[in-house]
């Protein structure tokens, strides 16, 4: 078989028989049991629909089928998979990054972290308490120490807790590797990125950040005191960023970049199967998975030619629209009496205000079932008594809050926001 056909954005007629049909029928009912993730009303959980051009790009690459584990069996993939992982680079101001896709960005995370336990045996992982749960996981997984640091009243890393547990380390002979969250799920808090690295110079800790949600918002108009933490990304080690959140992707799409390419030699392994079609470098001589697919570059490639990750471009006009959604739904609760917190990226905490912790969560979970009812869909968050900068009697350590990521350009609509904040 050639490719010959696709040259004119032909799709092969794919040889269905009526057993083959009936069978996605009835995949298309049970597809139905979804929530309705591509309109503006779904402002709940980090998903984000896919660009058309990267749906069709996966597809089209999908008859070829390529596996960019090795040059084998993907040669013009792994190409494009090459040329996307330059543009995170000079994005995020790594000269000669070494890097790959992945699943996602829990498989992402754990590359960086077993590529700091190669670098040093004996390290442990420092994390904000808000970190995502899988970097816990991936450290039992990878047999490291793992500890979190305490965080301010915003949910972001303290700098100073963290100075004081580096000091404790050190006393014991212990280096660190401080995973950094730019952008944490819960409450999209940014961890002091530009103040810990001079405690990691001086501490000798490796830093690993963690943007697989935040990572694109380094494009994005940022108060300058947040941006400071994102233009900071280039003194770090390793990054992972996820395109498939913000980055306009199929679920399947993630990237991990070291900044030092020599740390390529901690993969190195022999295959005795592959990598014969060639000298060059074969992706798969730098990860930690096997096989890939090949049609997720493609897609992420294609989008990048019509979104370049530039300041000042229409990707970026994007994410400040969801920014902008962030405080207009703020404001629009707080006219109406609600407790907001302050959105750090696109991501909205707020509650019914109340005299108890208990009896608010109730409201807060009704009001979420209402809304969906409404088919207005959000999303609950556990807040912590420290993080929570409203006065009520503390009946319980933690209080469930209403969480809304606002991911879509579409979400910058003031209608929206008023349907929203309606109780
Ligand atoms: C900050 C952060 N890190 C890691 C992850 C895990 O990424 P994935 O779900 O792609 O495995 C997430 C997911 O929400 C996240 O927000």
């Amino acid at each position: 078989m050639d490719w010959t056909h696709l040259l004119n954005l032909e799709f092969p007629q794919l040889p269905l028989d009526a057993a083959d049909e009936a069978i996605l029928k009835e995949l298309a009912h049970k597809l139905q049991d979804n929530y309705p993730y591509h309109s503006p009303d779904y402002a709940g959980q980090m998903i984000k629909p896919p660009l058309p051009l990267a749906q069709a790009a996966h597809w089209m690459t999908s008859f070829v089928n390529p596996n960019n584990h090795a040059l084998d069996g993907g040669r013009a993939t792994s190409a494009l998979e090459l040329e996307t992982i330059a543009a995170f680079g000079r994005m995020v101001g790594f000269s000669k990054p070494l890097g790959h896709l992945t699943s996602g960005g829990t498989t992402a995370n754990l590359e960086a972290l077993w590529v700091a336990r190669q670098s040093n045996a004996n390290t442990i992982i420092l994390a904000n308490e808000h970190a995502h749960y899988t970097h816990s996981r991936m450290s039992e997984v990878l047999g490291m120490p793992f500890q979190t640091i305490r965080s301010t009243e915003n949910g972001s890393m303290d700098s100073t807790a963290l100075s004081v547990a580096l000091e404790n380390l050190q006393s014991q002979g212990v280096k660190a590797t401080i995973v950094v969250t730019l952008g944490t799920t819960g409450m999209g808090a940014v961890d002091p990125l530009e103040d810990i690295i001079p405690l990691a110079r001086a501490y000798d800790a490796r830093i690993h950040v963690d943007a697989a949600y935040g990572g694109y918002f380094t494009l994005a108009n940022l108060p300058k005191d947040v941006q400071r933490h994102f233009t900071a990304i280039a003194e770090a080690d390793s990054i992972v960023i996820d395109p498939h959140k913000h980055g306009l992707q199929p679920y399947g799409c993630g990237a991990v970049l070291f900044k030092n390419p020599e740390e390529g030699r901690f993969y190195k392994h022999d295959s005795p199967y592959t990598y014969f079609t060639s000298d060059q470098l074969h992706l798969g001589e730098i990860t930690l998975e096997c096989s890939r697919a090949g049609a997720a570059a493609a897609a992420l490639w294609a989008t990048q030619q019509k979104f370049p990750y530039v300041r000042s471009g229409n990707f970026a006009q994007r994410l400040n629209s969801s920014l902008a959604a962030a405080q207009g739904l703020k404001n629009t609760l707080m006219a109406k009496g609600w407790w907001v917190l302050e959105p750090q990226l696109d991501i909205c905490i707020f509650s019914l205000p109340g005299l108890k912790a208990s009896e608010i969560s109730a409201k807060n979970r009704a009001f979420f079932e209402q809304k969906a009812e409404e088919n207005i869909h959000l999303a609950l968050f556990s807040l912590p008594q420290q993080n929570c900068p409203w006065q009520m009697e503390w009946d319980v350590p933690s209080i469930t809050v209403v969480r809304s990521v606002l991911m879509k350009p579409e979400h910058n609509d003031r209608a929206l926001w008023e349907r929203i904040a309606r109780s």
